[in-house]
């Protein structure tokens, strides 16, 4: 104790780098449990820009514990390369350490993504083609290799061939490629053995001790609650769990170790990739909040998806994580909107109504959002730094979230760096708060 669990409440890229980066400041050990190089998480700091895929967001506080869990999926050369990227740019990363139960991502789940979604065709789901999907499939089939056999040659050798052997059919147009000469490949992760090998660790260990010494422990999730392979938009979803239960099982704690939820979502919604999106937009005010907010992956640079707020999914985000607060960026790209509409239902097919998000694919694919509209403001709001210095319609428009969700907000973005927040009154005194306001 304490635990404090930051995830996503949407469909990813809400935000969960800054708020990180900036609750890790009076927390001791900050610790990824799931997803992998899929995730791209930004930070902004003193003009400088961060943009993380498998470092946890507290990297950049010098001599914090930050941890790899086991439930992450790694890519050692993702991993390396950021590694050296960061020393480069003078940050001091032996904080860092990864869990020896860890996942690797090896070449040719990176090919068995691409692939799998150029045999889907018009169906693909449009993943980041990092290889995630296989290398967790390959966990779940017991044939995975683990951090810790980058450490042993044979071992390693013989998990991988042992691991390929099924793949020969969908792998043989690339039987040829380099990359998937055995000898190759077994040369290229012992060197990554080498080079990781001083931050290999027992980490569901070294995060259980710091609970037990009652220091604040961040629990940093990836995507989002509807991309969850259980409770998301199935099957256009990521292949692990980002809801807040998965820290748990990816970081190797029990689930008293959690004291507080925080569910990070944007003042409006955004979706990478194919899959149900009840309040999306099109048009010129979709452009005009995608150029404003920058709404263009960290990943892969794609175009993101842009919409009204859904209520009806952060309410059921609300539920599937027993969120404790809201952190809700990024309001001010609403400013200059006349009206902001707010979706609090969704019409399915032959006119039904539903209040609660539907299990139903084929429901889901057809609901279109409801909304309630509210009006907007003007103001640019970058420089407010307390509710009172916000327009009176934004702060009604906290409300309504509020009293819609029936979770506090905690916590406002007004802007891309770490300054350009505003602690609510329900958010001083919160676990992250009081500890960030000291
Ligand atoms: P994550 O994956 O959840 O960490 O989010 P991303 O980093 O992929 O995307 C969030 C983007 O919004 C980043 O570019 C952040 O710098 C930016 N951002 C975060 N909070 C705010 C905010 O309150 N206002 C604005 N304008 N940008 C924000
Ligand atoms: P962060 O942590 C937004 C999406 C992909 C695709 C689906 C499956 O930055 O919020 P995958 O490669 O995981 O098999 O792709 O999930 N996706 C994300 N969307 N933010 C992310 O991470 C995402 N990680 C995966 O676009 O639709
Ligand atoms: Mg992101």
């Amino acid at each position: 104790m304490p635990g404090l669990v930051i995830i996503g409440a949407q469909w990813g890229d809400e935000g969960k780098g800054k708020v990180t980066d900036l609750l890790a400041e009076r927390a001791d050990t900050i610790v990824r449990f799931q997803g992998g190089n899929n995730a791209g998480h930004t930070i902004v700091r003193d003009g400088q820009t961060w943009k993380l895929h498998l470092m946890p967001s507290g990297i950049l506080h010098p001599k914090k514990l930050c941890v790899i869990g086991n439930g992450v999926v790694i890519d050692p050369k993702v991993l390396t390369d950021e590694l050296d990227e960061l020393r480069r740019r003078g940050v001091d990363t032996s904080g860092l350490r990864i869990s020896a139960n860890a996942h690797l991502i090896m070449p040719y789940h990176m090919l068995l993504d691409h692939a799998g979604e150029i045999k889907l065709g018009k169906l693909n789901i449009g993943t980041t083609r990092r290889g995630i999907g296989p290398c967790y499939a390959d966990k779940a089939a017991r044939l995975g290799i683990r951090v810790q056999d980058l450490l042993d040659e044979k071992i390693l050798k013989k998990k991988i061939v042992a691991a390929l052997e099924p793949k020969r059919l969908m792998l043989r147009s690339y039987q040829r490629s380099e990359e998937l000469d055995l000898q190759t490949m077994t040369q290229e992760y012992l060197t990554y053995g080498h080079r990781l090998k001083r931050y290999i660790a027992d980490t569901s260990k070294l995060v259980c001790d710091r609970l037990d010494r009652d220091e604040l422990v961040l629990f940093e999730g990836a995507q989002g609650t509807l991309l969850d392979i259980d409770h998301g938009t199935y099957p256009f979803v990521t292949s692990s769990n980002p809801i807040a239960g998965s820290a748990t099982i990816g970081a190797g704690v029990g689930p008293k170790d959690i004291d507080e939820v925080w569910g990070i979502a944007k003042a409006y919604s955004t979706r990478v990739g194919a899959g149900p999106f009840p309040t999306e937009l099109e048009g010129p005010i979709a452009d005009e909040l995608r150029e404003k907010g920058h709404e263009y992956g960290t990943t892969t640079g794609r175009e993101r998806r842009v919409g009204w707020l859904d209520l009806v999914a952060l309410r059921y985000a609300a539920r599937i994580n027993s969120l404790t607060a809201i952190a809700l960026t990024k309001l001010d790209v609403l400013s200059g909107q006349e009206r902001i509409l707010v979706g609090t239902a969704y019409r399915g097919p032959e006119d039904s109504e539903f209040e609660h998000f539907p299990y139903h694919q084929t429901v889901l694919h057809h609901a279109v959002g409801q909304y309630e509209s509210l009006p907007g403001w003007d103001e640019d709001i970058t420089g407010a730094r307390s509710e009172a210095d916000l327009p009176p319609e934004a702060r009604d428009y906290l409300r309504f979230i509020e009293e819609f969700v029936k979770v506090p907000i905690a916590l406002v973005g007004v802007g891309p760096g770490r300054d350009e927040v505003i602690w609510t009154k329900a958010g001083v005194g919160m676990h992250g708060s009081a500890l960030t306001a000291a």
